[in-house]
């Protein structure tokens, strides 16, 4: 039986912050979420969160996640933080510890990891590092066996030459831990109860510590101050953007390409620079995502186009549509297929019917749009009173003309034409045409010519 563990209990002081370290994000979830989801593909038993520094914080934000969380008090080291978990634990399986705020670990390591240690051994990820100022030195022997762990605060100057690291991944069986970690002591330079110091006690009773080193250090970077975390969002972008070119999307420029949430999309989708997709989005066939578009929690049917600078969220667009340059879809809005919205048209919370087009200037909202409708150019739907939102009816083949303001709750009937500048404030008959207010037109000789 295995159980998972995950460290997050220190405050992460560097990254000079207000929010608790494991709740700042990657591609917009929290570190310890990455964590937790790749502790979750390894179907442990259960997941023990250890949390201490701002714990209410960490624990309100992510309530969700399905793992139980244990309160570490006092921060006095990994190796005490781990003891905190240990009661909660069957004596016969295994553990493996994990670190909250490196959150790019994969299953696929983690898998490695498992493979290689039978039962009552012990295993840990190590690194092999340029730079492994700050982190804790794998000390091996002669025949290679790993026989301790020098913090680098404690090591030796011969020890920190040693390129080799302790990851914090450390697999183990719940027994023996059991048995090792009240003998730690917190003689050091930090004055903590450090987890790696089982490892000594491990060695002394001949027990084989297995290695697997990541090669990725990417994987295994732990995420201090802002810099290493604007690193990781890189590198995870570059992974997501990866698999979505694999999949059979081009993207005109992995490197200018956030995925904050989920893609599910079709095959050969274009998506251009610069955008930006948020939350829960698929997208159909031979859709073309213009540069800069932000698209959050919406779904697109096949063949449609989002062109540059449009805003789209919580929408769904069917199949064939056109929407912008520039414009700005906002929630429970449906447009249904062959539809065009143009640029600088705002729709809220409204459906738009097929081939309708509404092309240029526009704010439609709470309204109910038919099909083949063109709505003019400036046309707005008076939805607010001060105090309440109307609703504005348009049936199939009507004809707004431009710079017309629909007062709502209004009905405009089939068919109906509004001719252009009107003000329309009482429902419209099908198949009539409606003028408000005009002025009759007056033209005159200038007074002087040629001034003006
Ligand atoms: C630790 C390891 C070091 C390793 C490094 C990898 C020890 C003594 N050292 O060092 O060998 O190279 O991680 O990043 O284990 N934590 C708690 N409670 C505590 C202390 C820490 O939950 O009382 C958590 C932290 O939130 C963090 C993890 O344990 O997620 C590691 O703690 P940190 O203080 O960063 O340890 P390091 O000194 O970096
Ligand atoms: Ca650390």
């Amino acid at each position: 039986m295995l159980n998972i563990i995950i460290l997050a209990a220190g405050q992460g002081k560097r990254m000079k912050s207000q929010l608790p370290k494991v709740l700042h994000k990657i591609g917009n979830k929290s570190l310890l979420e990455h964590v937790v989801n790749a502790a979750q593909q390894l179907k442990p038993a259960n997941i023990y969160v250890v949390y201490g520094h701002q714990g209410e914080q960490v624990h309100a934000a992510l309530q969700h996640l399905p793992v139980q969380w244990i309160e570490q008090r006092e921060q006095l080291g990994t190796g005490h933080a781990v003891m905190q978990v240990l009661p909660h634990l069957d004596p016969k399986g295994q553990v493996l510890i994990l670190v909250g705020d490196a959150p790019m670990i994969t299953a696929n390591t983690l898998n490695k990891l498992m493979t290689k240690v039978a039962d009552n051994s012990i295993g840990m990820v190590t690194a092999v590092l340029e730079n492994p100022d700050g982190l804790g030195r794998i000390l091996r022997d002669e025949n290679n066996q790993v026989i301790g762990i020098a913090e680098q605060k404690d090591a030796t100057p011969s020890q920190r030459k040693i390129k080799e690291i302790n990851t914090g991944i450390i697999l183990a069986s719940v027994e023996k831990l059991q048995q090792w970690l009240p003998k730690v002591k917190n003689h050091n330079a930090q004055s903590e109860y450090y987890l790696p110091d089982i490892i000594p006690m491990a060695f002394a009773e001949k027990i084989i510590i297995n290695t697997v080193i990541c090669e990725d250090v990417c994987e295994i970077q732990g995420v201090n101050d802002r810099a290493q975390l604007a690193m990781l969002e890189r590198y995870y972008q570059q992974q997501r953007a990866k698999e979505l070119m694999l999949q059979g999307i081009t993207l005109r420029d992995p490197n200018r390409f956030d995925l904050r949430g989920e893609l599910q999309a079709a095959q050969d989708v274009t998506i251009d620079i610069n955008v930006v997709i948020e939350g829960k989005v698929s997208i159909g066939a031979n859709c073309y995502i213009g540069p800069n578009v932000i698209l959050r929690d919406v779904s697109i049917g096949n063949d449609t186009e989002i062109k540059a600078n449009s805003i789209v969220e919580q929408a769904e667009i069917a199949d064939g549509c056109i929407v912008g340059p520039f414009a700005r879809i906002r929630p429970e809005t449906k447009l249904a297929s062959n539809s065009h919205v143009g640029n600088f048209v705002e729709l809220k919370k409204t459906s738009v019917g097929k081939k309708t087009k509404i092309n240029h200037l526009s704010y439609i909202g709470d309204a109910v749009i038919g099909a083949d409708v063109n709505i003019g150019a400036g046309t707005i739907t008076c939805n607010y009173d001060g105090v309440n939102k109307h609703q504005t009816i348009i049936e199939d083949n009507v004809f707004v003309g431009s710079d017309t303001q629909l007062v709502a709750p209004i009905t405009i009937g089939k068919g109906a034409v509004i001719g252009a500048g009107a003000t329309v404030t009482k429902d419209v008959a099908a198949e009539t045409l409606t003028i408000t207010h005009r002025l009759e037109q007056r033209t005159m000789e200038k007074k002087v010519k040629g001034e003006r």
